[in-house]
């Protein structure tokens, strides 16, 4: 190879060294396959306390008191009475306070929340309670406290409620905290002589994102929307196929009225006994309306995923499954998804909760997820069932079936051999590989000889499209921590998903959320306590994707190191004598720029000259790049969330003779991306 230095500025601070010269041709001539709008999503499961504790903004633990052991999460104190015959049928439980029977002896609960409750200053919360006054007008107390405070007054914040009805009635109080406090606890007094009973207590921040009652957390919903996702995946993961089928997600108990959601156990509890949390349930409070609002608000495409009478198969032999000639209640889950999604209200039941919920048009939902992880034939044989159903009543839903939890092998090929045959329109693929099988090392193609950024560039481009469902480098000997070199790598991996737009037709990294003190799975995208938040090194190297990811593919090649006589184009996939060089190019038709990303997955500094084919004379090219200079098991911290970023920069290209040339040089462990106007 040519041995050249560069010539154009690079704006970013990058440490001059010589090294061999990496010649690339982008082809801006010839505009190539389209880049679907999906292909950059998200993918929302409740694991690591993500929906209840994390994203969905209730921050009463077991408001409803219907956990199995009634008083989890709370304290009761003087005269309490659980009863069960509420306003709210499928969630009967309540609690009457009565007098303590002595003037200096109180009446009451206390509230732990998630971890605790955190408020922040200066900001309202909504405090609401179902309460009816069995005897005449009563009088309850509330408040936030600081139950370990060395103040003379453990409550920051108070408010009086008087319960004046008999019949069962909402009532609302705000409370305004003069103070942060990640961990306060929710205190109620009775404050009369006359009982109260007290149903769904719950307490929301008023500032939820879109200022919705029952809404979602908004710095976390806000990171959602800023990575621009194509598609949004939802409700998991294993959780779609419970530790036992009567816990798997049940959509139809998710929607309606908040205060009559079932509670449902989250197979989460059941799965590391090393990382085990016993309160860990699904209050539904954010269910399939919410899902599919919230996939409308960040401009993604939904797409539900449903049980296939499927028991997760990690977790139960054969028997725990539906049998085959019982499906039927599970396919009449999926229709009535697609009616409560898209139906009309005037002759849909389903349709009609929807709008009664406040969202008369349609969703427009055009994907239906069957089954999650699952392999075998006892899924292809009831997929085969499940698809019938779907298409004939809903031939224009697209059905995504799934090729299980390997990204190679027997199973997988099984797998994708069964979703040929039935014609599922997209394959979910799983893969949480380690370094060698992102960078497909000797060792990785050994092991995997389907891994790497070359991994889709064999792929049958006649069969069902790629949905990459769940994936994330999973580094080894370090118990699976987020850490830049991780995001690197699937950073280079992503150009061969970018390549490969034509099959890989959507993407999404797993799993998104992550409670700092209530996880079981990593690395996640986006990690928070009950205050704060931080966007992972993942996160940005997803959102450099997702809002650069143009609208076709462009041909981008570099000469084959291993042909002698130099002739064979290949693709830049970190091959070897690449020195972990992987690039690809799109060309976006909106704004007429050409984009390229370009990863150097090594640890020296690479310098690159691209041959910008098709463009002639000077141009200045806009860039973007994710490099840290440190440890590369570095990471953001809630401490130090902006840590590791990307930072803007510019790069001159020249006139070259034939073409314009950008000349750089990308740091050790870099991911850069340049804008290009054609
Ligand atoms: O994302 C965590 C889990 O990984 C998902 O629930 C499952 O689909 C996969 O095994």
């Amino acid at each position: 190879m040519k041995l050249k230095l560069f010539s154009c500025t690079v704006a970013l601070a990058a440490t001059l060294s010589v090294q061999a010269q990496h010649v690339m041709d982008v082809n801006t001539k010839k505009v190539g396959v389209p880049v679907q709008s999906t292909m950059y999503g998200l993918f929302f499961e409740d694991i690591n306390f993500a929906a209840d504790g994390g994203l969905y903004g209730e921050l009463v633990k077991n408001r409803s008191f219907e956990f199995p052991q009634s008083f989890m999460g709370w304290r009761v104190f003087g005269n309490v009475q659980l009863k069960d015959d509420g306003p709210f049928e499928r969630c009967p439980h309540y609690v009457l306070l009565s007098d303590p029977g002595h003037r200096e002896r109180r009446t009451g609960l206390q509230n732990e929340g998630f971890f605790g409750i955190g408020v922040e200053k200066g900001k309202e919360y909504r405090f609401t309670v179902w309460a009816r006054a069995p005897k005449g007008n009563s009088q309850i107390r509330v408040q936030l406290i600081n139950e370990n405070t060395m103040e003379e007054h453990q409550e920051f914040v108070q408010q009086k409620l008087d319960i004046t009805s008999s019949d069962w009635q909402k009532y609302e109080v705000a409370l305004k905290p003069n103070r942060t406090d990640p961990k306060a606890q929710l205190r109620i007094f009775l404050s009369s002589k006359n009982p109260v009973a007290l149903e769904h207590i719950s307490l929301f921040p008023k500032d939820t994102y879109k200022g919705r009652e029952n809404g979602l957390r908004r710095d976390l919903a806000q990171a959602l929307e800023d990575i621009h996702p194509g598609v949004f995946r939802f409700p998991g993961g294993c959780i779609v196929e419970g530790t036992t089928l009567d816990t798997r997600y049940a959509w139809k108990n998710t929607i309606g009225p908040v205060e009559n959601r079932p509670l449902n156990r989250n197979r989460w509890e059941d799965t590391f006994d090393y990382r085990y949390f016993a309160d860990y349930y699904q209050s539904y409070g954010l269910g399939f309306y919410e899902f599919f609002q919230l996939s409308e608000d960040i401009g993604a495409e939904p797409l539900p995923v449903l049980s296939v009478g499927l028991a997760c198969q990690f977790q139960n032999d054969p028997s725990a499954h539906v049998p085959m000639d019982q499906l039927d209640p599970y396919i009449q889950d999926c229709l009535d998804l697609i009616e409560f999604a898209n139906g009309d209200p005037a002759t849909s039941k389903w349709a009609k909760i929807r709008a009664e919920m406040g969202h008369p048009a349609p969703f427009n939902l055009k994907y239906i997820g069957v089954g999650n992880e699952q392999w075998d034939d006892l899924y292809y044989d009831r997929l085969e069932v499940f698809m019938k159903a779907i298409r004939a009543k809903y031939p224009e839903i697209k059905i995504v079936g799934t090729s299980g939890p390997d990204s190679e092998g027997k199973m997988f090929d099984k797998g994708w051999a069964a979703m040929k045959r039935l014609k599922a329109d997209l394959v979910d693929e799983h893969f949480y590989r380690n370094e060698d099988w992102f960078l497909a090392t000797p060792e990785g193609k050994q092991k995997w000889p389907n891994c790497g950024a070359l991994r889709y560039d064999s792929y049958d481009r006649k069969g069902p499209k790629v949905f990459a469902g769940e994936y994330a480098c999973h580094g080894k000997n370090k118990h699976k921590w987020n850490h830049y070199e991780a995001s690197i790598l699937e950073a280079a991996f992503m150009t061969g998903m970018e390549r490969n737009a034509d099959v890989v037709q959507m993407t999404a990294y797993a799993p998104l959320f992550a409670h700092v003190e209530g996880w079981q799975w990593r690395p996640d995208l986006i990690w928070f306590d009950n205050t704060r938040m931080f966007r992972s090194v993942s996160y940005y190297v997803q959102q450099m994707y997702a809002t650069n990811k143009g609208t076709n593919v462009l041909q981008l090649t570099t000469k084959d190191p291993a042909d002698a006589k130099g002739k064979r184009q290949v693709p830049v996939a970190g091959q070897e004598g690449m020195d972990g060089l992987h690039a690809s190019s799109v060309y976006d038709s909106t704004t007429g720029e050409v984009i390229i990303k370009v990863v150097n997955a090594s640890k020296k500094a690479q310098t690159v000259t691209i041959n910008l084919n098709g463009m002639k004379g000077e141009r200045q090219a806009e860039t973007l790049t994710l490099y840290h200079n440190g440890s590369m098991d570095d990471e953001n911290t809630l401490d130090n969330p902006m840590k590791i970023t990307p930072k803007k920069g510019t790069v001159n290209c020249e006139a070259g003779q034939k073409a314009t040339v950008l000349n750089d040089e990308l740091p050790a462990m870099s991911f850069r991306l340049y804008k290009i106007k054609k």
